[in-house]
C-alpha cells in the first residue's frame, strides 16, 4: 500500500491553500528525504503562491526552506552520509516545498545543523542569514565606504544592522513607518529614515553624501529605486534584491546616463553560484558561526501546518513583527 503524508497543497495559482494527504515522496539518486520539522513564511512564499515566483507546476506545496531530520537516502555516498542528520534544507527547483510532513530533495540543498542551532533557527538559516551575510560581502568586494538598505525593519534588515554595527560599516536603513524608525534605532542602528516622511529625500541625499554611501540595498523597487538613485552619490549601485511594491523599477536615465549610477539585480542562489566550493565552504561556516548573535531571526508565532491560512494571515497584517513559522 502507498505511504501517505499530510502535506499543505494549492490546487492552482492565487487559490485557497488546503491539507492534503499524497504519497510519501521517494528520494532518486542523490536525493533525501526530509522529515520535516520547521519552517518559516517569506516574502517569497508569498510570491510564489501568488503565482510570481519561480517557475513551477501546480497542484505544488509551497515552502521555500525549512528543517527536519534525514529519515531516508536515495543512491550515493553524500545521501548515505547524511542519514540521521539534523539539517536545514530547501526544495529543489520547481519541485515540491517544505510545507508538508515531508520533502524530497538534492542532498547538495541540505546543510548539516550544529548543536548549537536549534530546528526552528536553522529553518531559517538558507535565505535571510545567507543574504546578509551577502550584502557584506558584495559591500567588502565593491569597495563601498557606507550602504542604505530599505524594508529595514524586515528580519534581514536588522540581521544586517547587527552585521554593519559589529564591523563598524556606516549604514543608512530605511523604513516606511515612524515606529519602524524608534524599532531600529532602540536596536542601536545609528542611521534610521523614514521614506513617508516629507523630507526623506533631502535627508537621505545629506546623509548619503557625508557618509559616502555609494551601495544602494533595494527590497522595494517601483518610484522607490528612483528615489534612493536620485539621492545617491554618483557613481553609486543600486541592487535590487526584492519587488515588495509589486512595481518594476522606475528611475532617472539621467542618474544612470551623466552621474554614472549603475543598476544591478542579486538573487542568492545566483550569486553562490559565482563562487568557488572554498569560498562557499567558508561563508557556510561564518554564517553558522553567527546564527545565535547577529544572524538570529525573532519568531512572532508558531502555528501548526493545519492553522497555515491563519498563520499568512497574521504573517500579512505586520511582516515586521517577527517571523511566523509553521511547526510540521
Ligand atoms: N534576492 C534574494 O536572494 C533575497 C534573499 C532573501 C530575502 N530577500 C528579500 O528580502 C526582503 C526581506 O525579507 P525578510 O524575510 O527579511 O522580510 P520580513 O521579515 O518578512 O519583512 C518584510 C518587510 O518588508 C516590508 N514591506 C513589505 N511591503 C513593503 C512595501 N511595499 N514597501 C516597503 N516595505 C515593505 C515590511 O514592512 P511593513 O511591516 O511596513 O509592511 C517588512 O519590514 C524580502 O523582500 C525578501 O523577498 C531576497
Amino acid at each position: 500500500m502507498t505511504e501517505m503524508m499530510k502535506a499543505i497543497r494549492q490546487r492552482k495559482p492565487g487559490a485557497t491553500l488546503q491539507i492534503e494527504s499524497i504519497p510519501l515522496p521517494e528520494p532518486g539518486p542523490g536525493e533525501v528525504l526530509v522529515r520535516m520539522s520547521a519552517s518559516p513564511i517569506n516574502p517569497s512564499d508569498l510570491a510564489s503562491i501568488a503565482g510570481t515566483y519561480m517557475a513551477k507546476s501546480w497542484p505544488f506545496t509551497p515552502g521555500l526552506e525549512g528543517s527536519g531530520t534525514i529519515v531516508k537516502a536515495g543512491s550515493g555516498l553524500l545521501p548515505r552520509l547524511r542519514m540521521g542528520k539534523r539539517v536545514a534544507c530547501s526544495p529543489n527547483a520547481g519541485g515540491d516545498g517544505a510545507w508538508a510532513e515531508y520533502m524530497k530533495t538534492s542532498v547538495m540543498k541540505t546543510v548539516p545543523l550544529p548543536g548549537n542551532i536549534d530546528l526552528e533557527q536553522g529553518s531559517m538559516m538558507l535565505v535571510n542569514p545567507m543574504t546578509a551575510m551577502a550584502f557584506i560581502q558584495l559591500f567588502k568586494e565593491g569597495g563601498h565606504t557606507a550602504m542604505v538598505n530599505n524594508a529595514a525593519a524586515s528580519a534581514l534588515g536588522k540581521m544586517l544592522i547587527r552585521l554593519a554595527a559589529d564591523r563598524s560599516i556606516p549604514l543608512i536603513s530605511v523604513v516606511r513607518k515612524e515606529k519602524q524608525v524608534q524599532e531600529l534605532r532602540g536596536m542601536g542602528a545609528l542611521h534610521v529614515l523614514n521614506s513617508s516622511s516629507k523630507t526623506f529625500e533631502d535627508e537621505l541625499r545629506a546623509l548619503s553624501g557625508q557618509l559616502g554611501a555609494t551601495l544602494i540595498l533595494d527590497a522595494v523597487t517601483g518610484k522607490e529605486s528612483g528615489r534612493l538613485l536620485n539621492a545617491a552619490p554618483d557613481g553609486s549601485t543600486l541592487v535590487a534584491y526584492a519587488r515588495l511594491s509589486g512595481d518594476p523599477i522606475q528611475a532617472d536615465p539621467s542618474d544612470l546616463i551623466r552621474l554614472e549610477k549603475n543598476l544591478k539585480g542579486f538573487q542568492l542562489g545566483i550569486w553562490l553560484n559565482s563562487k568557488s566550493t572554498i569560498f562557499k565552504l567558508r561563508f557556510l561556516k561564518s554564517v553558522k558561526k553567527e546564527m545565535s548573535s547577529s544572524l538570529h531571526s525573532h519568531v512572532n508565532q508558531t502555528f501548526p501546518m493545519d492553522h497555515i491560512n491563519q498563520a499568512i494571515a497574521l504573517y500579512q497584517e505586520n511582516m515586521s513583527a517577527g517571523k511566523v513559522l509553521l511547526h510540521l
